[in-house]
């Protein structure tokens, strides 16, 4: 039997040498590690088991006979992160650039059917020159396959991408449909049609990192939830990521040890500027409300007026999502709205409770945005807000002025506890600007217009720009001082823990998208 072993022992010996030394010394040279160097360093010591590594394309075309790699191009497999399954894949850019045919797209389809069928994670750490060239259409078919896949995973289990190297074409199109892309900065990029064409169309001249860089992502278009300076610090943040969330749809997400101790945070009194108009950093807010050092911002610098991220209530993971009075006034428009739309409807599919803090002077106004479709774009959020199930909790810390007031999880959208701070102003709109409206005629009359618009403005104040009308109403659940916040919240995530909500029976709503 030695001789068979023998030849075990030789492919899974040759399966590991990927392209070759001289092509992984070119990935090392470029500052990119090797897949498998990536998925050692993911997966928890020892608990990767790798799937289809003698699997080799088929194809005859174009010379391919010759150039067989065992695995084809791609590490598949499944291990743990935090001792919690993940099915993984790993494009190896050392063969045939990773890119994808028939094959290789196959062992990518096996593990996420293995992840649906048995509820875990899929991450793809994705390397690849796109499809393989001379495998021609099957390479598209390949794609598809995944695409599909990748919708029918929605909702059921995280789906995480991380671009690591290349990811152009119709490849970058499943990312795209996964719920979190990660980006490292200056060696990877994505792009439909790369510069060259860009420049023959367009006449446009532009860089890939310009056009597709983990900066332009993060920043400019939103593709990217995350970056990080280099893959170590990528792959940190994919194992930070995962331990947030459940498994799948069916679970609860991973509970972290706590103990109870005082919750107030007198800090809370006195954040809040005397000037109604003055901005703060509504991070300072959150921060005293969840676990110390137990938040991961979403998106931190695309829409940076609207701030989303995981968190840890009482060792619990939260979604919370903030305006941002610090970014011009925490307005909302297309941007933000898009961006917490998608965070909320994450966090309601894999029940992450929301605790949703408010300052919105309402919504940006202008013919850029109108032009643009704020209209659609600001409902989603209403939409994603008002079908979530999961617990919802609001804390109104000022302004909630107008339409942004019923979009920001208010009481009317379903949001199951909030409370507003003294310094909470529920209103139609701003005291000055409503006083210019409904008192005119008095203010255009009167002899000295300032003083006249000032009494006016404060008269509405004292009426509105305060939340006890609101109380009044129901509106709200409680007005606290802001030091009792946290203890607040806990008290209401633990109240809302067996919260069951269902929805009319339907195919499937219709977001505006
Ligand atoms: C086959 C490929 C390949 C591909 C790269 N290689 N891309 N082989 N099909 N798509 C091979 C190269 O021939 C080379 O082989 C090795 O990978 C490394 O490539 P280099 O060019 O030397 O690397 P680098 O200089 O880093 O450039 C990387 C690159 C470039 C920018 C990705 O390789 C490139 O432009 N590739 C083609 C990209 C492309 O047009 N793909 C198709 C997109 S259309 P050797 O043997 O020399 O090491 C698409 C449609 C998807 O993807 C549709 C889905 C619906």
């Amino acid at each position: 039997m030695k001789h068979q072993f023998d030849e075990l022992d030789a492919r899974a010996a040759k399966a590991l040498e990927g392209g070759g030394p001289d092509r992984i010394a070119a990935q090392h040279k470029k500052g990119k590690l090797t897949a498998r160097e990536r998925v050692g360093l993911l997966l928890d010591e020892g608990s990767f088991h790798e799937l289809g590594q003698l699997v080799t394309h088929r194809s005859v075309n174009f010379g391919l006979e010759e150039q067989k790699f065992l695995g084809d191009g791609v590490i598949t497999g499944y291990g743990t992160i935090d001792g919690r399954m993940v099915y993984v894949f790993s494009q190896d850019f050392t063969v045939l650039g990773g890119s994808l045919a028939e094959a290789h797209a196959q062992k990518i389809c096996r593990i996420m059917d293995l992840a649906m069928q048995n509820g875990a994670p899929v991450i793809g750490l994705n390397d690849s020159g796109g499809a393989r060239i001379q495998e021609g259409v099957v390479s598209l078919g390949g794609y598809a396959d995944i695409f599909y896949r990748n919708v029918r995973a929605s909702g059921v289990v995280p789906q995480i991408s991380a671009i690591l190297g290349p990811c152009a074409g119709g490849a970058v199109y499943s990312p795209a449909l996964t719920d979190f892309v990660l980006m490292t900065e200056g060696t990877s990029y994505m792009f439909v049609t790369g510069p060259n064409v860009v420049k023959t169309v367009t006449h446009e001249e532009v860089s890939s990192e310009d056009l597709g860089g983990a900066v332009t992502h993060a920043s400019k278009s939103g593709v990217a939830h995350f970056t990080a300076s280099n893959e170590l610090e990528s792959i940190k943040q994919l194992r930070q990521l995962v331990g947030y969330l459940p498994s799948n749809c069916e679970e609860e997400p991973p509970v972290h040890p706590y103990t109870s101790s005082d919750e107030s945070r007198p800090e809370l009194d006195t954040i809040m500027p005397e000037d109604p108009n003055k901005p703060y950093d509504i991070r300072h807010v959150m921060n005293a409300v969840i676990d110390p050092d137990s938040s991961l911002e979403v998106h931190a610098e695309y829409a940076r007026n609207m701030v989303v991220g995981f968190a840890r209530v009482a060792g619990r993971t939260v979604g919370c999502v903030a305006n941002q009075p610090s970014v011009l006034a925490g307005v909302l428009d297309i941007d933000a709205s898009i961006k917490a739309a998608r965070f909320v409807r994450f966090c309601d599919a894999f029940n992450i409770p929301l605790v949703v803090f408010v300052d919105v002077p309402g919504f940006l106004p202008g013919t850029d945005q109108e032009w643009r479709g704020i209209i659609t774009h600001g409902a989603k959020l209403l939409y994603a807000f008002s079908e979530a199930t999961v617990p919802r909790i609001t804390v109104i810390t000022r302004k909630a002025y107008g339409g942004a007031y019923d979009v920001m999880n208010s009481k009317h959208i379903g949001c199951d506890m909030n409370f507003a701070w003294p310094t909470a102003e529920i209103a139609v709109m701003g005291a000055k600007g409503a006083a210019e409206i409904i008192f005119k005629k008095e203010i255009d009359k009167a002899k000295d217009r300032e003083a006249q618009l000032k009494e006016k403005e404060a008269e509405y104040r004292q009426q509105f720009a305060n939340p006890y009308e609101a109380a009044a109403r129901g509106y709200v659940d409680e007005v606290i001082r802001p030091s009792q916040t946290r203890e607040k919240v806990i008290a209401a995530l633990d109240m809302l823990r067996n919260k069951v909500e269902k929805l009319p029976r339907k195919k499937h709503g219709n977001i505006p998208l």
